[in-house]
C-alpha cells in the first residue's frame, strides 16, 4: 500500500473528480458560452488510460470518485468505465458516484445502480419548464424529471444542485424546498462562481450570497446546523420545524478551503489541484511515457505537493477577483 496523500497544509486528499468529457448537451448560460468549441477526441484520453490514472490515485488513498463532466453521461462506452471502476468498491474505494444534468439519467439509471453507484448528484436550477429551458439554452425539464424518477426508482439517493441565482431562482426558493421534501430528495444550494468567459453573464447582477438566502429560510424556519457530511465541501442545516435537510456551498460567503480534501482530473490528463486556480500538472506525460506505475504515482506525488491554500474568489469589494478564465465544464464543478 502507497502512503496516503498529503498536501502542504496537512490535508489528505481522498477524494478525485474526474471530469470524462469537456461536452456537454446543455448550455447552462452560468457556465459555458452559446457556441463552445469542444476539444478535439484526439485529444482526450482513452477510457483505459482514465482507468489506469484513477486506479493510481485509489492506490494512493483515494476513497471517493466522482465522475463529472461537462456531461458524464454523453462521453461514449461510458457505462464500460464505471464497470471498470466498480472493482475498486471495497478494495480501497467507498463510493462510486456522479454529477450530471440528468438529461441522460432515464436510460443509465439502471446500469449505474449495477455499476455500484448508490448516490447521485443531478443539477437543477428551476422548476420552471421555460425558465429550465432558458437556463440550459434548450434543455428539457420533464426529461431530467424523469432521469431523477428513474434513479430513485432503481434505489439510488438523489441530490439536487441549485446555483441560487438572484433574478432567476430566488422567488422559487420555497418551491424548490417543498418540491424535494415531497419527493424525497436532498437539495444543496451552491454560490456562483466567476469562472468561464463570463462574456453575457454578470457574476456580481447574478450572486446570491447564501447567508442571505438563509436569513430569507430563516423567516419561515429555525434553521440548525448538522454534524452530517459526505466528504464534500457542503455545510448541512436542518429546518427543525419540517426536519428538512438542506445543503450549503459557499465558497464565497464561507471559505472551506481549510478542510479541502479533493483534486481535479480533466479528461485531458490534466490535474488541478483546486477549482480556484489555474495551476495544474500535466499526467497525460507521464501517463503515455511509461507502463510503470511508479513515474506516474511520482508525478501525482509532485503534483499534491503544489497543492494551494485555496481558492481566491472574491466578490466582496463589489467586483469580481480571483476569476478562472477556465469553464467550469473542464473541470467538472
Ligand atoms: P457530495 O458527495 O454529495 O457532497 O458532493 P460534492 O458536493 O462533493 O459534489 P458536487 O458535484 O455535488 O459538487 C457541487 C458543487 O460544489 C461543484 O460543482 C462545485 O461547484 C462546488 N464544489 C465542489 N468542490 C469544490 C471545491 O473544492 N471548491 C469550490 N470552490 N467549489 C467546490
Ligand atoms: N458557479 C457555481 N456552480 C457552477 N456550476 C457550473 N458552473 C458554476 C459556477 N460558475 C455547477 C453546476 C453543477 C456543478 C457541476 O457545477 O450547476 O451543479
Ligand atoms: Fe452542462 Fe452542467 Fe455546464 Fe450545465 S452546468 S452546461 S449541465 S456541464
Amino acid at each position: 500500500m502507497n502512503a496516503p496523500l498529503i498536501d502542504p497544509f496537512a490535508r489528505a486528499i481522498d477524494y478525485l473528480r474526474v471530469s470524462v468529457t469537456d461536452r456537454c448537451d446543455f448550455r447552462c448560460t452560468y457556465c459555458m458560452a452559446e457556441h463552445m468549441t469542444f476539444l478535439p477526441k484526439r485529444d482526450l484520453l482513452t477510457l483505459e488510460e482514465l482507468d489506469r490514472l484513477c486506479s493510481a490515485f485509489v492506490r494512493m488513498g483515494v476513497r471517493k470518485l466522482r465522475i463529472t463532466g461537462g456531461e458524464p453521461l454523453v462521453r461514449k462506452g461510458i457505462m464500460t468505465f464505471f464497470e471498470a471502476m466498480s472493482r475498486h468498491l471495497g478494495d480501497g474505494l467507498d463510493e462510486l458516484t456522479l454529477t450530471t444534468n440528468g438529461s441522460q439519467l432515464e436510460r443509465f439509471a439502471q446500469p449505474l445502480w449495477d455499476a455500484g453507484v448508490r448516490r447521485v448528484n443531478v443539477s437543477l436550477d428551476t422548476l420552471d419548464p421555460e425558465k429550465f429551458r432558458a437556463i440550459t439554452r434548450w434543455g428539457s425539464l420533464d426529461k431530467v424529471l424523469r432521469g431523477i424518477r428513474a434513479a430513485q426508482a432503481v434505489g439510488m439517493r438523489v441530490k439536487i444542485n441549485t446555483v441560487a441565482l438572484k433574478g432567476f431562482n430566488d422567488a422559487e426558493l420555497f418551491d424548490l424546498l417543498a418540491w424535494a421534501a415531497s419527493e424525497d430528495l436532498d437539495l444543496t444550494f451552491i454560490e456562483v462562481m466567476p469562472m468561464g468567459d463570463m462574456g453575457e453573464v454578470q457574476r456580481l447582477d447574478q450572486y446570491w450570497p447564501l447567508k442571505d438566502l438563509r436569513a430569507r429560510l430563516a423567516e419561515r424556519f429555525t434553521l440548525s446546523e448538522l454534524p452530517y457530511r459526505t466528504g464534500g465541501p457542503a455545510r448541512y442545516f436542518a429546518l427543525e420545524e419540517t426536519g428538512q435537510r438542506l445543503g450549503f456551498i459557499t465558497p464565497l460567503t464561507h471559505n472551506f478551503c481549510e478542510s479541502c480534501n479533493r483534486v481535479r482530473l480533466t479528461c485531458t490528463g490534466e490535474l488541478y489541484m483546486c477549482l480556484g486556480q489555474e495551476d495544474m500538472a500535466d499526467l497525460r506525460a507521464p501517463l503515455r511515457a511509461s507502463e510503470a506505475d511508479a513515474p506516474l504515482e511520482a508525478a501525482i506525488r509532485a503534483a499534491i505537493a503544489r497543492k494551494p491554500k485555496g481558492h481566491d474568489f472574491d466578490y466582496s469589494r463589489n467586483q469580481v477577483e480571483g476569476q478562472v478564465s477556465r469553464h467550469m465544464s473542464h473541470t467538472g464543478g
